[in-house]
Protein backbone atom coordinates (compact mmCIF):
# COMPACT_ATOMS: atom_id res chain seq x y z
CA UNK A 1 0.00 0.00 0.00
CA UNK A 2 1.56 2.81 -0.79
CA UNK A 3 -1.03 5.47 -0.48
CA UNK A 4 1.28 8.74 0.14
CA UNK A 5 -1.19 11.69 0.07
CA UNK A 6 -2.77 11.08 3.21
CA UNK A 7 0.44 10.08 5.29
CA UNK A 8 1.77 13.29 4.43
CA UNK A 9 -1.38 15.40 4.62
CA UNK A 10 -1.28 13.98 8.54
CA UNK A 11 1.63 14.29 9.40
CA UNK A 12 1.94 18.31 8.26
CA UNK A 13 -1.62 18.47 9.80
CA UNK A 14 -0.32 16.39 12.88
CA UNK A 15 2.69 18.89 13.21
CA UNK A 16 0.60 22.13 12.22
CA UNK A 17 -1.61 20.85 14.89
CA UNK A 18 1.29 20.15 17.54
CA UNK A 19 3.02 22.78 17.15
CA UNK A 20 -0.01 25.13 18.16
CA UNK A 21 -1.05 23.64 21.01
CA UNK A 22 2.08 23.94 22.25
CA UNK A 23 2.34 27.68 21.63
CA UNK A 24 -1.13 27.57 22.92
CA UNK A 25 0.38 25.53 26.10
CA UNK A 26 3.53 28.20 25.94
CA UNK A 27 0.53 31.16 25.43
CA UNK A 28 -1.41 29.91 28.34
CA UNK A 29 2.04 30.16 30.65
CA UNK A 30 3.00 32.95 29.22
CA UNK A 31 -0.26 35.10 28.59
CA UNK A 32 1.35 38.07 27.10
CA UNK A 33 2.26 36.02 24.09
CA UNK A 34 -0.20 36.77 21.23
CA UNK A 35 -3.05 34.34 20.59
CA UNK A 36 -2.62 31.91 18.03
CA UNK A 37 -5.03 30.02 15.87
CA UNK A 38 -5.38 26.04 16.12
CA UNK A 39 -5.93 24.00 13.56
CA UNK A 40 -7.98 20.84 13.73
CA UNK A 41 -5.59 17.83 12.58
CA UNK A 42 -6.26 15.32 9.91
CA UNK A 43 -6.42 11.93 11.21
CA UNK A 44 -5.55 8.99 9.42
CA UNK A 45 -7.55 5.84 10.93
CA UNK A 46 -4.87 3.33 9.45
CA UNK A 47 -2.43 4.43 11.94
CA UNK A 48 -1.61 2.58 15.07
CA UNK A 49 -0.63 4.42 17.61
CA UNK A 50 -0.01 3.67 21.71
CA UNK A 51 -2.29 3.45 24.43
CA UNK A 52 -1.53 6.02 27.27
CA UNK A 53 -0.37 3.49 29.47
CA UNK A 54 2.24 2.44 27.54
CA UNK A 55 3.15 6.43 26.59
CA UNK A 56 3.67 6.70 30.62
CA UNK A 57 6.02 4.37 30.54
CA UNK A 58 8.80 6.09 28.53
CA UNK A 59 11.44 7.49 30.57
CA UNK A 60 10.35 11.53 31.43
CA UNK A 61 13.13 13.86 32.38
CA UNK A 62 12.07 17.19 34.06
CA UNK A 63 14.39 20.24 33.24
CA UNK A 64 16.63 21.26 35.56
CA UNK A 65 17.94 25.28 35.50
CA UNK A 66 20.32 24.20 33.63
CA UNK A 67 18.65 22.90 30.84
CA UNK A 68 20.85 20.29 30.45
CA UNK A 69 19.36 16.78 28.86
CA UNK A 70 21.27 13.06 29.44
CA UNK A 71 22.37 12.66 26.62
CA UNK A 72 23.90 14.84 24.29
CA UNK A 73 21.21 16.44 21.89
CA UNK A 74 19.91 19.96 20.67
CA UNK A 75 17.47 22.06 22.30
CA UNK A 76 14.87 21.83 20.47
CA UNK A 77 12.09 19.53 20.47
CA UNK A 78 12.11 18.40 17.09
CA UNK A 79 7.80 17.52 16.74
CA UNK A 80 7.01 21.35 17.74
CA UNK A 81 10.41 22.89 16.89
CA UNK A 82 10.29 24.97 20.28
CA UNK A 83 13.05 25.22 22.47
CA UNK A 84 13.30 22.89 25.84
CA UNK A 85 12.40 25.47 28.59
CA UNK A 86 13.81 25.00 32.49
CA UNK A 87 10.81 22.80 34.27
CA UNK A 88 9.69 21.46 31.06
CA UNK A 89 8.71 17.52 30.88
CA UNK A 90 10.71 16.16 28.30
CA UNK A 91 10.14 12.43 27.22
CA UNK A 92 12.44 9.65 24.99
CA UNK A 93 11.47 6.82 23.80
CA UNK A 94 12.96 3.54 24.54
CA UNK A 95 15.92 2.20 21.52
CA UNK A 96 15.26 6.34 20.47
CA UNK A 97 18.22 8.69 20.67
CA UNK A 98 16.07 12.00 20.90
CA UNK A 99 14.22 14.26 23.15
CA UNK A 100 10.87 15.51 23.14
CA UNK A 101 8.80 17.61 24.77
CA UNK A 102 5.88 15.14 26.67
CA UNK A 103 3.27 17.02 25.42
CA UNK A 104 4.21 16.62 21.99
CA UNK A 105 5.79 12.98 21.37
CA UNK A 106 2.47 12.31 23.79
CA UNK A 107 0.33 13.25 20.73
CA UNK A 108 2.28 11.72 17.90
CA UNK A 109 2.58 8.18 20.00
CA UNK A 110 -1.39 8.59 20.61
CA UNK A 111 -1.43 8.40 16.72
CA UNK A 112 2.13 6.32 15.76
CA UNK A 113 3.51 4.05 17.79
CA UNK A 114 7.47 5.11 16.18
CA UNK A 115 9.49 7.28 16.94
CA UNK A 116 9.11 9.76 14.69
CA UNK A 117 12.90 10.89 13.71
CA UNK A 118 14.19 7.35 14.44
CA UNK A 119 11.94 6.08 11.99
CA UNK A 120 13.56 8.06 9.12
CA UNK A 121 16.95 6.13 9.90
CA UNK A 122 18.89 7.39 7.31
CA UNK A 123 22.88 6.74 7.94
CA UNK A 124 25.97 7.07 6.28
CA UNK A 125 28.96 4.13 5.43
CA UNK A 126 31.58 6.29 3.67
CA UNK A 127 29.83 8.18 1.23
CA UNK A 128 27.05 5.87 0.80
CA UNK A 129 23.87 6.69 2.48
CA UNK A 130 22.00 4.22 3.78
CA UNK A 131 18.47 3.78 4.55
CA UNK A 132 14.96 2.09 4.13
CA UNK A 133 14.59 -0.56 2.51
CA UNK A 134 18.24 -0.96 3.46
CA UNK A 135 19.66 -0.63 7.20
CA UNK A 136 23.24 -1.54 8.55
CA UNK A 137 23.29 -4.62 10.68
CA UNK A 138 23.86 -2.24 13.92
CA UNK A 139 20.35 -0.66 12.97
CA UNK A 140 17.03 -1.22 14.43
CA UNK A 141 14.97 -3.65 12.40
CA UNK A 142 12.06 -1.01 11.57
CA UNK A 143 14.59 0.65 9.42
CA UNK A 144 14.79 -1.58 6.83
CA UNK A 145 14.21 -5.70 5.51
CA UNK A 146 16.39 -8.57 6.29
CA UNK A 147 17.05 -9.16 2.74
CA UNK A 148 18.58 -5.70 2.49
CA UNK A 149 20.68 -5.66 5.42
CA UNK A 150 24.41 -4.03 4.97
CA UNK A 151 27.58 -3.95 6.62
CA UNK A 152 30.09 -1.37 6.84
CA UNK A 153 33.54 -2.02 7.11
CA UNK A 154 35.58 0.42 8.25
CA UNK A 155 39.03 1.09 6.73
CA UNK A 156 42.26 2.35 8.25
CA UNK A 157 43.08 4.64 5.06
CA UNK A 158 40.43 5.05 2.46
CA UNK A 159 36.82 5.30 3.31
CA UNK A 160 34.69 3.18 4.84
CA UNK A 161 33.26 0.46 2.21
CA UNK A 162 29.14 -0.86 2.38
CA UNK A 163 29.29 -4.51 1.67
CA UNK A 164 26.02 -6.74 0.67
CA UNK A 165 26.53 -9.93 1.46
CA UNK A 166 25.08 -12.64 -0.85
CA UNK A 167 23.86 -16.20 0.16
CA UNK A 168 25.39 -17.99 -2.34
CA UNK A 169 27.36 -15.55 -4.01
CA UNK A 170 29.75 -13.79 -1.38
CA UNK A 171 30.48 -10.57 -0.33
CA UNK A 172 30.68 -7.35 -3.10
CA UNK A 173 31.28 -3.89 -2.41
CA UNK A 174 28.40 -1.60 -2.78
CA UNK A 175 29.45 1.81 -5.12
CA UNK A 176 26.45 3.68 -5.56
CA UNK A 177 22.65 2.66 -4.31
CA UNK A 178 19.95 4.66 -7.46
CA UNK A 179 16.79 4.50 -4.50
CA UNK A 180 15.17 6.50 -7.74
CA UNK A 181 15.62 4.10 -9.77
CA UNK A 182 16.02 1.00 -7.71
CA UNK A 183 19.67 0.00 -8.97
CA UNK A 184 22.76 -0.75 -7.42
CA UNK A 185 25.95 -0.49 -8.14
CA UNK A 186 28.38 -3.39 -7.09
CA UNK A 187 32.12 -4.68 -7.45
CA UNK A 188 32.87 -8.25 -6.04
CA UNK A 189 34.70 -7.78 -3.21
CA UNK A 190 37.02 -10.75 -3.47
CA UNK A 191 37.84 -10.35 -6.81
CA UNK A 192 37.16 -12.24 -10.36
CA UNK A 193 33.62 -11.52 -10.62
CA UNK A 194 34.15 -13.09 -14.39
CA UNK A 195 35.55 -16.06 -12.65
CA UNK A 196 31.97 -15.80 -10.34
CA UNK A 197 30.43 -15.48 -13.87
CA UNK A 198 31.73 -18.34 -15.69
CA UNK A 199 30.76 -20.61 -12.50
CA UNK A 200 27.42 -18.79 -12.41
CA UNK A 201 26.23 -16.27 -10.69
CA UNK A 202 23.73 -17.52 -8.07
CA UNK A 203 21.89 -14.54 -6.71
CA UNK A 204 19.33 -16.82 -5.13
CA UNK A 205 17.86 -15.93 -1.39
CA UNK A 206 18.51 -12.14 -2.08
CA UNK A 207 16.06 -9.69 -3.47
CA UNK A 208 18.28 -8.24 -6.15
CA UNK A 209 18.30 -9.31 -10.07
CA UNK A 210 20.21 -8.43 -12.78
CA UNK A 211 18.36 -5.25 -14.40
CA UNK A 212 20.27 -5.98 -17.87
CA UNK A 213 21.80 -9.39 -19.31
CA UNK A 214 23.84 -9.95 -22.11
CA UNK A 215 24.98 -13.10 -23.45
CA UNK A 216 28.68 -13.06 -24.12
CA UNK A 217 30.89 -15.72 -25.19
CA UNK A 218 34.19 -16.77 -22.99
CA UNK A 219 37.02 -17.85 -25.30
CA UNK A 220 41.19 -18.54 -24.24
CA UNK A 221 43.12 -17.47 -27.02
CA UNK A 222 46.72 -18.12 -27.74
CA UNK A 223 47.14 -14.66 -28.80
CA UNK A 224 45.82 -11.27 -27.61
CA UNK A 225 42.74 -11.01 -30.66
CA UNK A 226 42.61 -7.10 -32.02
CA UNK A 227 39.13 -6.82 -32.80
CA UNK A 228 36.51 -4.12 -31.68
CA UNK A 229 34.53 -5.57 -28.98
CA UNK A 230 36.48 -7.89 -27.83
CA UNK A 231 37.08 -7.29 -24.21
CA UNK A 232 40.30 -9.24 -22.52
CA UNK A 233 39.46 -10.26 -18.60
CA UNK A 234 42.81 -10.05 -16.59
CA UNK A 235 41.91 -11.60 -13.89
CA UNK A 236 41.31 -14.87 -16.20
CA UNK A 237 44.64 -14.46 -18.29
CA UNK A 238 47.76 -15.55 -17.94
CA UNK A 239 51.03 -14.68 -19.62
CA UNK A 240 50.56 -17.03 -22.47
CA UNK A 241 47.08 -17.06 -22.59
CA UNK A 242 44.19 -14.62 -23.10
CA UNK A 243 41.07 -15.16 -21.45
CA UNK A 244 38.62 -12.72 -23.74
CA UNK A 245 34.84 -12.20 -24.10
CA UNK A 246 32.44 -11.15 -27.22
CA UNK A 247 29.34 -10.52 -27.51
CA UNK A 248 27.41 -14.25 -28.27
CA UNK A 249 25.84 -12.90 -31.64
CA UNK A 250 29.14 -10.59 -32.64
CA UNK A 251 32.01 -11.33 -34.16
CA UNK A 252 33.36 -15.11 -33.87
CA UNK A 253 37.49 -15.65 -33.74
CA UNK A 254 39.37 -18.01 -35.67
CA UNK A 255 39.57 -21.19 -33.98
CA UNK A 256 43.15 -21.51 -34.41
CA UNK A 257 43.22 -18.98 -31.90
CA UNK A 258 40.95 -19.05 -29.65
CA UNK A 259 39.00 -21.86 -27.86
CA UNK A 260 35.40 -21.36 -26.84
CA UNK A 261 34.80 -21.35 -22.87
CA UNK A 262 31.45 -20.85 -22.21
CA UNK A 263 28.42 -18.65 -23.10
CA UNK A 264 28.15 -16.60 -20.27
CA UNK A 265 24.79 -14.28 -18.92
CA UNK A 266 26.14 -10.64 -17.35
CA UNK A 267 24.67 -8.25 -15.54
CA UNK A 268 25.91 -5.84 -17.86
CA UNK A 269 27.65 -2.77 -16.36
CA UNK A 270 30.05 -0.56 -17.39
CA UNK A 271 33.06 -2.35 -16.45
CA UNK A 272 31.72 -5.59 -15.47
CA UNK A 273 35.25 -7.13 -16.56
CA UNK A 274 37.16 -5.66 -13.84
CA UNK A 275 34.25 -6.60 -11.02
CA UNK A 276 31.46 -4.65 -11.62
CA UNK A 277 27.85 -5.22 -11.39
CA UNK A 278 24.43 -3.60 -12.00
CA UNK A 279 21.59 -5.19 -10.32
CA UNK A 280 18.19 -3.76 -9.47
CA UNK A 281 15.51 -4.35 -6.53
CA UNK A 282 11.68 -4.37 -7.71
CA UNK A 283 9.99 -5.03 -3.99
CA UNK A 284 9.51 -2.90 -1.89
CA UNK A 285 8.22 -0.44 -4.96
CA UNK A 286 8.83 3.07 -3.69
CA UNK A 287 9.81 4.86 -7.47
CA UNK A 288 7.16 6.50 -6.99
CA UNK A 289 7.21 7.73 -3.51
CA UNK A 290 11.19 8.56 -4.24
CA UNK A 291 10.12 10.60 -7.61
CA UNK A 292 7.63 12.43 -5.62
CA UNK A 293 10.54 13.54 -2.77
CA UNK A 294 8.90 10.73 -0.32
CA UNK A 295 10.80 8.57 1.78
CA UNK A 296 9.60 4.87 2.13
CA UNK A 297 9.58 3.32 5.46
CA UNK A 298 7.11 0.41 6.93
CA UNK A 299 3.82 0.72 7.64
CA UNK A 300 3.95 0.60 11.24
CA UNK A 301 6.91 -0.61 13.60
CA UNK A 302 6.59 -4.67 13.78
CA UNK A 303 3.19 -4.87 11.65
CA UNK A 304 5.16 -6.68 8.73
CA UNK A 305 6.54 -6.04 6.03
CA UNK A 306 4.27 -3.85 4.29
CA UNK A 307 6.03 -0.34 3.15
CA UNK A 308 4.03 2.83 2.93
CA UNK A 309 5.57 6.79 1.43
CA UNK A 310 6.00 9.14 3.99
CA UNK A 311 7.32 12.47 3.49
CA UNK A 312 6.86 15.35 5.46
CA UNK A 313 8.95 14.22 8.15
CA UNK A 314 11.97 14.03 6.00
CA UNK A 315 11.32 17.02 3.72
CA UNK A 316 8.46 18.56 5.78
CA UNK A 317 8.69 20.77 8.74
CA UNK A 318 10.09 17.87 11.33
CA UNK A 319 13.46 18.12 9.46
C1 LIG B 1 31.67 -10.79 4.12
O1 LIG B 1 31.31 -9.61 4.81
C2 LIG B 1 30.93 -9.83 6.16
C3 LIG B 1 30.45 -8.52 6.71
O2 LIG B 1 31.40 -7.50 6.53
C4 LIG B 1 32.13 -10.38 6.93
O3 LIG B 1 31.74 -10.65 8.26
C5 LIG B 1 32.60 -11.67 6.26
O4 LIG B 1 33.78 -12.11 6.89
C6 LIG B 1 32.88 -11.41 4.78
N1 LIG B 1 33.20 -12.67 4.13
C7 LIG B 1 34.29 -12.82 3.38
C8 LIG B 1 34.46 -14.15 2.78
O5 LIG B 1 35.08 -11.90 3.21
C1 LIG C 1 22.18 -21.59 -5.49
O1 LIG C 1 22.95 -22.40 -4.60
C2 LIG C 1 22.17 -23.13 -3.67
C3 LIG C 1 23.13 -23.85 -2.72
O2 LIG C 1 24.17 -24.47 -3.40
C4 LIG C 1 21.27 -24.10 -4.42
O3 LIG C 1 20.46 -24.81 -3.52
C5 LIG C 1 20.38 -23.32 -5.39
O4 LIG C 1 19.61 -24.21 -6.18
C6 LIG C 1 21.25 -22.47 -6.30
N1 LIG C 1 20.38 -21.67 -7.15
C7 LIG C 1 20.58 -21.50 -8.44
C8 LIG C 1 19.61 -20.64 -9.17
O5 LIG C 1 21.49 -22.06 -9.01
C1 LIG D 1 43.59 -21.26 -21.21
O1 LIG D 1 44.55 -22.09 -21.84
C2 LIG D 1 45.76 -22.25 -21.10
C3 LIG D 1 46.73 -23.11 -21.92
O2 LIG D 1 46.59 -22.86 -23.27
C4 LIG D 1 45.46 -22.92 -19.78
O3 LIG D 1 46.65 -23.05 -19.03
C5 LIG D 1 44.46 -22.10 -19.01
O4 LIG D 1 44.09 -22.74 -17.80
C6 LIG D 1 43.22 -21.86 -19.85
N1 LIG D 1 42.36 -20.97 -19.11
C7 LIG D 1 41.04 -21.12 -19.04
C8 LIG D 1 40.29 -20.11 -18.21
O5 LIG D 1 40.44 -22.00 -19.62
Amino acid sequence: MFGAGIPVLFIVGLVIYLRNKVEEDYNNRHPNQPELLSTTPRLDASVKGLDGQTIEAYPVTLLSESRRLPRPNDNTCPICLSEYQAKEMIRTIPDCEHYFHAVCIDEWLKLNAACPLCQICSTLCGSQTVRFPFRLIDQPQYCGYQDFELSCQVQETTQDVTILTFPYAGNFSVFHIDYAQQVLQLSYSEGCLPRILLQGLNLSGSPFMSVNTQSYTFYNCSTMVQYPGVTKIPCLSGFNFYVVAILTDGYTPLTSVCLEIAKVMVPMSTDWWEDGMTLGWNQPDCRWCESHQGTCLFENVGAGLQARCGSAIKHGMLH
